[in-house]
């Protein structure tokens, strides 16, 4: 899986002072053009929406010097220098290659691509223009990962066996959102279920060598609004895990060890403070990890630390590819496909 995980948040010696820009005014760029603003390592130079008006209360509310009212115009822009695609699942691959092709560099919200082929694709372009390419999950910037390797590490649980995880919501019939629609590649499993695939694959360290999933698809929405995943892994492990866009189940994740358990309380969207719960035999402690900074300008840093590598060891392309090859795998499991697969256009 590339770099090693311990390089993470491991400065190193240069970093750069990138000028960022967004496309997309959306729920999670507005979360990031916050984690942005509260650092002075990086600037929010510009935003770019499809709409002037959008552009334009985005800018006001967050401070952007530039507004941009169609996507193109940001790329045109030779000041910025990093772009944070914050697009629905389908449009990341168009603008991943646009970003590369304006010579930007580039962090790409989750899930990277609509499949593992168009990553292949994406990434083969990204590579010829040399540039930064980074898969947006947040929550592997945060250090209580490090803090869980450690504990396995020192052999507090024993030997790693169980994973679990889930990552849930219900937004109701929401039917004109990108989530729950077939041909935008929605779906709970691209939205939320990929963290609980991420993580198993964090921990394990391995790809798996079996995917299977049973899910509901709605009738209407062509996509899974509810899941179950299971995981082999080719050590041993086995990991499931359950996500959804329709039902409540409690987020959260553990590591179930031959002596013990790691529970993460806030695994996907960890705020400046975390706590993790270890459990072995009759002892249980209760353990606090806080983040320096907002865990988005965390993640904004962690790009330009890693700039001139072109990729983060936080989220590599090989595990991209991996993350992307077992999500793939668990789609032909549940029995989904994209429409436009069905058509053979993507
Ligand atoms: N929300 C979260 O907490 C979160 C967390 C992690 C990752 N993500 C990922 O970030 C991406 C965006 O999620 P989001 O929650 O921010 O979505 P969102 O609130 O619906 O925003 C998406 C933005 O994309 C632009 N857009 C372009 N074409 C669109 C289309 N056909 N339909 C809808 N919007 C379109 C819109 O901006 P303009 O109108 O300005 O062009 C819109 O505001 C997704 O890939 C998601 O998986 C979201």
């Amino acid at each position: 899986m590339g770099k090693k995980w311990s390089d993470l948040n491991e400065s190193e010696e240069v970093m750069r002072h990138l000028k960022w820009g967004i496309l997309g005014t959306g729920r999670i760029a507005a979360k990031f053009a916050r984690g942005l603003n509260s650092t002075d390592r990086a600037t929010l130079l510009a935003v770019g929406s499809r709409r002037e008006e959008t552009a334009r209360e985005f800018a006001e509310e967050h401070g952007v010097p530039r507004a941009y009212a169609r996507y193109e115009d940001l790329l045109a822009d030779p000041e910025v220098e990093a772009v944070y695609i914050s697009l629905p699942n389908h449009l990341h691959g168009e603008w991943s290659i646009k970003c590369a092709e304006a010579g930007k560099h580039i962090l790409c919200e989750k899930p990277a691509m609509v499949n593992a082929d168009e990553l292949e694709r994406v990434l083969a372009m990204v590579k010829a223009r040399d540039a930064f390419w980074m898969e947006a999950f947040m929550y592997r910037c945060h250090p209580q990962w490090r803090k869980v390797k450690e504990i396995i590490s020192a052999g507090r649980i024993g030997e790693v066996r169980v994973l679990h995880s889930a990552f849930s919501f219900n937004m109701g019939p929401a039917y004109q959102d990108f989530r729950l629609q077939n041909h935008l590649a929605g779906g709970g499993l691209m939205d939320v279920g990929v963290y609980c695939v991420s993580f198993s694959r964090l921990i394990a360290g391995e790809e798996p060598s079996e995917c299977r999933a049973a899910a509901h698809i709605g009738e209407k929405s062509g996509v899974d609004e509810y899941m179950a995943g299971a995981l082999r892994f080719p050590s041993g492990v086995i990991a499931s895990f359950i996500s959804g866009l329709e039902c409540t189940v409690p987020s959260g994740a553990a590591v179930y060890g031959s002596e013990g358990s790691i529970t993460v309380e806030s695994p996907w969207q960890p705020g400046d403070e975390a706590a993790l719960v270890v459990s072995n035999g009759e002892s249980t402690e209760r353990i606090t990890v806080k983040t320096p900074m907002d865990p988005y300008a965390q993640e904004a840093l962690h790009v330009a630390e890693h700039l001139e590598a072109r990729q983060g060891p936080a989220m590599t392309w090989d595990d991209s590819l991996g993350q992307a090859r077992a999500v793939d795998a668990l789609r032909a499991s549940m029995g989904l496909a994209w429409d436009f697969e069905r058509e053979g256009r993507r």
